[in-house]
């Protein structure tokens, strides 16, 4: 996975990458000369005591070092810069790959993961490829060159080689074995993390009102301690890492000086070799050290490519048709033996509905709670799709539809309203960003936000919070039905966004909506008889079976179920 995902989103770098290479291939070889001119410094100069040699090859010394150290510099400087960019562009394919997402594919992964996933997995990315960038050029020709030019230096002593790199190799798969399932862990108890701190964040005021902070705060430690607990168990070993790799270092810089003092004081060595083949031993061991680096990076690297694949991967549950149907937009609503029951659970919240909705009608949805009234008024625009049966939409099956000419239909006010941060306006505007103001106060005048918004300093720019936070809950209601009514939709769907009015608001708006919404199809959802008395057709809902559609009057005649609700709120009398 992290190779696919680095191979697609590396393909537009990859004139960079390659010049990046070649400086650091120019560098590289630059560094394994360098002790081959210090041994001939030695060799040439300072034993023959030739001082013009010792100027002229320390010259040239100098300008490789300053040639070396800017390629070096301008290596590091690309690799961060490509790596920064391939990061970029990664979550920007998450994001998309996230907004085409249904509501079942949000809830598979669920709201922290993906948040984890398009920002700490991705720098995790980011972090081995800038690593990776660079030490992946660098070490594998070091190594090799520093062999090849150690072999050259002193063939006898090169045996030496034999047992250092097996040692460090060795050690280094240990490492690995033990690191890799606790990166796993790792990014698993940042999700975790972030999950329990969303939660708490958005329900801080739940957790206060019911006296819960302890217990959240416990739960939070929990989360804390155990990704502690990980992150720690991975440096004790790290912490043990590096020493014992000096040691191995140390350990060969000395059996190299003993073995190659002994060499030379024989005189079958020249001393410039001795001290060249330190530095070639020194560079093979840094090589493999730089290699592990890198290989220590890979497991978690790897551990958040597989995260964003799975993401990447997706394929929305609901899509697009290959060939979209645009129908003409009349309003017309029709569900025709809707059965449907919620991703992994067998009950049907809606059992065999059939029902439709026309143009210039206000039809209101009524049963108990957990009837299935809000489930109906998601499948219409798509949501979620029926499990059996058809649903069409101005005369065409949804599932034939494109998605977005299905929504420009639809003008929704869910259960819970939702606001942006932003200002009153920005709001508004949100599907008609050309809807000019005086149709703002027209829309917030119908939904009888009129008042509230105009002693709002700024009125139509006053702030709103994220989420609306700073506006009350009713207000938030009003404001969501107003940000349908600018759309100006064929079909409105109201679920139960009326509720949280008092009964005197709810008239005058049901009385506005009547002329404002005239041509439309209105769908209004709603607990309370009051709100929906007055409506010019009532569907029943219980347990997810239509069990009588008509007027107030009809369904008090001939609709046990709805009898029972209008006395239950309005009691024996009204019915007489
Ligand atoms: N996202 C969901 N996943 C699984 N079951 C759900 C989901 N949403 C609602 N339900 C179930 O579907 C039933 C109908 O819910 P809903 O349509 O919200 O009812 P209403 O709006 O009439 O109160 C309930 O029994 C509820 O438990
Ligand atoms: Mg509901």
């Amino acid at each position: 996975m992290l190779i696919k995902l680095l191979r697609t989103h590396l393909r537009p770098y990859r004139v960079q990458v390659l010049l990046l290479s070649a400086l650091l291939v120019l560098q590289t070889v630059g560094n394994l000369y360098l002790p081959n001119l210090n041994a001939d410094i030695i060799n040439g100069g300072v034993v023959a005591g030739n001082l013009h040699y010792i100027v002229r090859t320390g010259i040239w010394m100098v300008v490789l070092t300053l040639a070396i150290g800017l390629f070096a510099v301008i290596a590091v400087y690309w690799a961060s810069r490509v790596s920064m960019a391939a990061g970029a562009d990664l979550r920007r394919a998450v994001f998309s790959r996230v907004q085409s997402f249904s509501a079942r594919d949000v809830n598979h992964f669920g709201t922290a993961s993906l948040i984890t996933r398009n920002t700490n997995d991705i720098q995790q990315i980011q972090i081995f490829l800038q690593m990776a960038l660079t030490m992946m050029v660098i070490a594998p020709i070091m190594s090799v060159g520093g062999i090849v030019m150690a072999i050259h230096e002193g063939a006898k002593l090169s045996l030496l080689l034999l047992v250092s790199i097996p040692v460090m190799g060795a050690f280094i798969g240990i490492v690995m074995v033990r690191v890799i399932p606790l990166f796993r862990a790792m990014q698993f108890r940042i999700d975790r993390i972030n999950q329990v701190l969303r939660e708490q964040i958005t329900g801080v005021r739940v957790i206060r009102a019911f006296v819960r902070n302890d217990a959240e705060a416990e739960r939070f430690e929990r989360a804390n301690a155990d990704l502690t607990g990980t992150a720690l168990r991975v440096n004790r070993i790290f912490a043990l890492t590096m020493p014992i790799m000096l040691v191995i270092m140390n350990f060969s810089s000395v059996a190299v000086i003993w073995f190659g003092g002994r060499l030379v004081s024989e005189g079958s060595m020249p001393i410039g070799n001795l001290t060249a083949f330190l530095t070639y031993i020194l560079q093979i061991l840094t090589s493999v050290m730089m290699a592990v680096m890198v290989t220590i990076l890979v497991p978690r690297a790897a551990a958040s490519a597989e995260r964003i694949g799975e993401v990447l991967d997706t394929v929305p549950a609901i899509s697009d048709p290959a060939e979209p149907v645009t129908p003409t937009p009349t309003g017309s609503v029709r569900l025709t033996g809707v059965s449907f029951a919620y991703p992994g659970s067998e009950r049907p919240v809606l059992d065999d509905v059939t029902v439709d909705f026309e143009p210039g009608v206000t039809s209101a949805i009524i049963g108990g709670t957990g009837s299935g009234k809000t489930t109906l008024v998601s499948l219409i625009p798509r949501l979620f799709d029926v499990t059996a049966g058809a649903l069409e939409v101005n005369g065409v099956d949804v599932r034939a539809q494109s998605q977005e000419s299905l929504w420009s239909s639809i003008g929704i006010v869910p259960q819970a309203a939702f606001l942006f941060s932003g200002t009153v306006a920005t709001n508004l505007r949100f599907a008609r960003p050309d809807a000019t103001d005086a149709e703002l106060w027209r829309a917030l005048e119908v939904a009888q936000a009129r008042d509230f918004v105009a002693t709002m300093p700024g009125g139509l720019d006053a702030p709103i919070d994220q989420g609306g936070t700073n506006v009350s809950g009713g207000q938030r209601q009003r404001l969501a039905i107003a940000r349908a009514l600018v759309k100006q939709p064929r079909i409105y769907l109201f679920d139960d966004c009326f509720s949280a009015l008092d009964a005197a608001t709810d008239t005058r708006l049901r009385e506005a909506l009547r002329t404002y919404t005239a041509e439309a199809t209105v769908i209004i959802v709603a607990q309370r008889v009051s709100t929906i008395m007055h409506a010019d057709r009532v569907v029943v809902l219980d347990d997810g079976r239509v069990v009588g559609v008509g007027t107030h009057d009809e369904l008090v005649e001939s609709c046990d179920s709805y009898r029972e609700i209008v006395v239950s709120q309005l009691g024996e009398e009204s019915l007489r």
